[in-house]
């Protein structure tokens, strides 16, 4: 079986690529622990000047994987996931995300956390937290509404109404829009006009521009953790995660 974290450089660029397209490239705590390292390693390595995230063709993520959250309602919630998203919080390289197909969830979420984002047409992201009788995580709670404004935000998150790749450009989550075909150039070459840059002063400007909200989207993290896992274990949300394997059958 194929690695489903697939960490790649070119030059300066470390490409982390979920690679588990079977399975819609749900996100495992397996994964989500080798996704940490992974941004973890660039952060101390001064020859990664910037970070992009991809997917597999035609799907970015969709979201946690479902069997781990039925698990984890049983024993409590996965601690990895939480650690990804510091891991992300805690970034201190510019980071791209290359998004095609599906992005579900935290596939959605963690975009609130990189500094370029690249879609393909193709693109649907969502967030069914509600849905699944869950709450948004990521401090999706506090960049979104902060990002997107609170009325967009509350579409996106609460009634889980799905944006395409469009309309995430249009509400700022996306900045450009390409060809399917054409994702992985443009998120390299992104990536690669970053990488160019002094890293001393991208450090800083990253630091001016999105500091100020460090302490908050920490704490942000672990509150929506805390309720999280409780509703994890609510008939409400096991009862989502069985219909959704009970579908095909
Ligand atoms: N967790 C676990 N398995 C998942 C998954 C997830 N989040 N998303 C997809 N899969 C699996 C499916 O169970 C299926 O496995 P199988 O072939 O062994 O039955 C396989 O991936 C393909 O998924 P399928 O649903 O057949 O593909 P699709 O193209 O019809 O639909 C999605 C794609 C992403 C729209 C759909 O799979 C979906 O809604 N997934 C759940 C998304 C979600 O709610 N994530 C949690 C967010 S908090």
């Amino acid at each position: 079986m194929s690695d489903p974290i697939v960490v790649s450089h070119v030059g300066a660029v470390r490409v982390v690529r979920i690679n588990r397209p079977e399975k819609k490239n749900a996100l495992t705590t397996a994964m989500y622990a080798a996704i940490a390292a992974a941004l973890r390693e660039a952060d101390s390595d001064d020859a990664v000047r910037c970070v992009v995230i991809a997917g597999a063709p035609g799907v970015f993520t969709a979201g946690n994987d479902i069997a781990d959250f039925l698990q984890a309602s049983e024993r409590g919630w996965a601690r990895p996931a939480v650690d990804f998203l510091h891991a992300l919080a805690h970034g201190e390289k510019p980071l791209v995300a290359a998004v095609g197909g599906v992005a579900v969830g935290i596939g959605t979420t963690m975009l609130f956390h990189c500094d370029h984002v690249v879609a393909a047409a193709d693109a649907t992201i969502s967030t069914p937290f509600l849905k699944l009788g869950l709450i948004p995580e990521a401090a999706s709670t506090l960049l979104a509404p902060l990002y997107m404004g609170y009325a967009r935000a509350f579409s996106l998150l609460a009634m889980g109404r799905p944006l395409s790749a469009q309309e995430a450009r249009e509400a700022g989550l996306v900045n450009t829009v390409v060809e399917a075909s054409a994702l992985d150039a443009a998120a390299m070459q992104a990536a690669q006009e970053i990488a160019a840059l002094p890293p001393t002063v991208v450090k800083v400007a990253r630091r001016l521009m999105r500091g100020h909200l460090h302490g908050a989207v920490v704490e942000r993290i672990e509150a929506e953790g805390r309720e999280f896992t409780e509703l994890l274990k609510s008939d409400e949300a096991r009862a989502a995660f069985a219909a959704f394997f009970a579908r095909k059958k």
